[in-house]
């Protein structure tokens, strides 16, 4: 058995910032519910007409995760691609990639679990480096979300919290059995699926049925039950941290720095203040790019070490939780 760790990172966003007050513009809502609930100030939001996809953010954020790890593109054995937002209904975004940076014949797959998208994401690499199978894979989380929402007064309990974006990362074979991930563990709870969904277009519901409906048949906008996806985040993000912690024998005090998935600071702080995690413990920027689901760990990852937050021998917590339900966590000895 062989240990992964991460090798290279890199994130893209594209350059269109939208403030809560451009927001403002277009539905009925504030700055100060939106900073009081969510923690939220500005999202990036790829503009109307721009040639922007899931695709091409997640080709810009590999691209720059490829160089950090000092290989090149033909380095890469195989590409798993996280997201709720793909270009295509069929086929997924991995393929894109290997198209997009020319890549050989690798293999590639596609990760539907929204939210815990990188962690399930990572963790599927994860299971192809430890078996021996490949040595270098590229793992990307990339959403499109801005193009899909209601941003009308009637979306926007949904709509001001979503932002575009991507993050990429390379998980390379190592021979030290001490560093890398060290756990991964993930879960599902599907009876809670319709709590945070996108009905349609599905092959149930599918497009003539939503034109017949003269504009009544709303499905294809993202429905949230937003309170009781909350309650249900703060529970599941407690128990699964626990979980990772107990199987590596760590305690809270063990951890360097704790990356949530970006739901709501709001989350972020409740388990924080649980735990008993300090400041320092946690990094959080939903601030500035508000939830960008399968990209927005990733993208944290890789600003939090930018930043020079991660060093040499840490343990990296990473959590999440969201639509499925499904959530997760991995933990990383750096
Ligand atoms: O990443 C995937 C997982 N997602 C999450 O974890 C999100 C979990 N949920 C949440 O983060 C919060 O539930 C929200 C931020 C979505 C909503 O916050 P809330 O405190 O639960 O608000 P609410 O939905 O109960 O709405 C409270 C009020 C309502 O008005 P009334 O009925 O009290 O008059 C809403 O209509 O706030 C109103 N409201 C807004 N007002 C201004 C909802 N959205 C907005 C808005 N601006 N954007």
């Amino acid at each position: 058995m062989y240990n992964s760790k991460i090798t290279g990172l890199g994130f893209y966003v594209p350059d269109n910032i939208v403030t809560n007050s451009d927001l403002e513009k277009v539905m009925d809502t504030n700055d100060e519910w939106i900073q009081e609930r969510t923690g939220i100030k500005e999202r990036h939001w790829i503009p109307k007409g721009s040639d922007e996809t899931t695709a091409t953010m997640g080709a810009e954020a590999a691209k720059i995760a490829i160089e950090r790890a000092g290989l090149t593109n033909n380095d890469i054995d195989f590409i798993v691609f996280a997201t709720l937002s793909p270009d295509y209904y069929f086929p997924g975004c991995g393929v894109q990639i290997q198209e997009m940076l020319d890549m050989k014949t690798i293999g590639a797959i596609d990760i539907r679990n929204q939210c815990s998208g990188f962690i399930y994401a990572l963790s599927t690499a994860d299971q192809f480096i430890k078996t021996g199978m490949y040595k270098n894979i590229l793992v990307i989380g990339s959403e499109y979300h801005s193009n899909g929402l209601d941003k009308t007064t009637r979306g926007r309990g949904v709509s001001v919290i979503f932002g575009d974006g991507a993050g990429a990362c390379i998980l390379s074979r190592t021979e030290d059995d001490k560093k890398g991930i060290l756990s991964s563990h993930l879960h599902s709870e599907g009876k809670y699926a319709e709590e945070l969904v996108v009905i349609s277009p599905s092959i149930k519901h599918w497009v003539p049925e939503i034109i017949d409906s003269n504009g009544k048949d709303i499905s294809y906008f993202p429905y949230m039950n937003g309170t009781f996806v909350f309650k249900n985040a703060i529970v599941r993000f407690s128990e699964v941290i626990k979980e990772a912690l107990t199987a590596n024998e760590l305690a809270v005090t063990d951890i360097d720095l704790f990356i949530p998935h970006q739901a709501n600071l709001r989350i972020s702080q409740f388990v924080q203040h649980k735990l008993k995690l300090r400041d320092d413990q946690i990094y959080n920027n939903i601030m500035n790019y508000g939830n960008t689901t399968a990209a927005s760990i990733i993208i944290a990852l890789t600003e939090a070490w930018e930043m020079g937050k991660i060093k040499d021998d840490d343990i990296v917590l990473l959590a999440a939780f969201g639509s499925g339900f499904t959530w997760g966590s991995v933990i990383i000895r750096w």
